[in-house]
């Protein structure tokens, strides 16, 4: 499903990401582990076109999609959440929804002012849509809640939510219970499965180790720009350059 090649990202005196091949087979889970800076958001970055790769290659299907623009990569159906929730907090779930929306209309700027017979129909499919992944989300009671009277667990779900609203065949999630006790992590969790089930390809940065274990259907460890190991959760789990980079660290426990 999606395969990165040799994938190397350069910043002014540092290598971010070294020569990283991986792959996400279809309808997989699988978790890109390792410490702070150890280049995961980066390698997120190069796959939604956020930034060019220095070299190497990002293929979907075996497409060529290395450093199209984000719309573009968006529109080949990947689409992800981000470290830090960017949600727009002062206005209403429905309205953080639709506006994830609007990639997908086809109305432009004039059918959208005069509300012609096109916009219209684009305004009820994305009510339906909304209502849809609401239900998926199991959210549905706070469609009209402002975004900053959600829990911190809710807003997390909002931000699948609006990532979910361009039926991504692939969805990138940059710690997505960063900062969420144990039992909001579960019902993440469960979230993450059920996207599974759906058919979509889970690609998840994650530093909760018991979690990662237990979803991931593959593992990719980063350490230092570099890939260090790659394989199912109990290989690698096993693995000594891995528990070398965690000595001291969660992974133990
Ligand atoms: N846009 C950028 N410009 C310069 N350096 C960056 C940029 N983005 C990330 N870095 C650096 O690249 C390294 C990897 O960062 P990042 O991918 O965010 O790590 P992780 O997500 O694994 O914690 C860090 O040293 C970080 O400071
Ligand atoms: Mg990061």
């Amino acid at each position: 499903m999606l395969k990165a090649e040799n994938l190397t990202k350069r910043f002014e005196g540092l290598v971010a990401v070294n020569d990283v091949t991986f792959q996400a087979g279809a309808g997989d889970i699988l978790a890109i582990i390792g410490p702070n800076g150890a280049g995961k958001t980066t390698v997120f970055n190069l796959i939604s076109g956020i930034l060019p790769p220095t070299s190497g290659k990002i293929l979907m299907h075996d497409e060529d999609i290395t450093a199209l623009k984000p719309y573009r990569v968006a529109h080949k159906g990947i689409a992800r959440t981000f470290q830090t929730t960017a949600l727009f907090d002062q206005l209403r779930v429905l309205d953080n929804m639709a506006i994830g929306y609007k990639l997908k209309t086809t109305s432009g700027f004039w059918s959208t002012i005069f509300h012609t017979r096109r916009w219209k129909a684009d305004r009820d499919k994305c009510t339906q849509k909304v209502s849809e992944v609401l239900d998926f989300i199991e959210l549905p009671e706070k469609i009209y809640n402002i975004v900053s009277t959600l829990s911190q667990e809710e807003q997390k779900r909002l931000a699948i939510g609006i990532a979910l609203m361009s039926d991504p065949k692939i969805i990138l999630l940059d710690e997505p219970t960063g900062g969420l006790i144990q039992e909001d992590t579960d019902s993440i969790t469960v979230l993450i499965r059920k996207m599974k089930q759906a058919g979509i390809t889970v690609i998840i940065i994650e530093h909760k180790m018991r979690m990662i274990m237990d979803l991931a259907d593959k593992i990719v460890v980063l350490n230092y720009g570099e890939k260090i190991a790659d394989g199912p959760p109990e290989e690698v789990s096993k693995d000594a350059a891995v528990i070398k980079a965690y000595l001291g660290g969660e992974f133990i426990a």
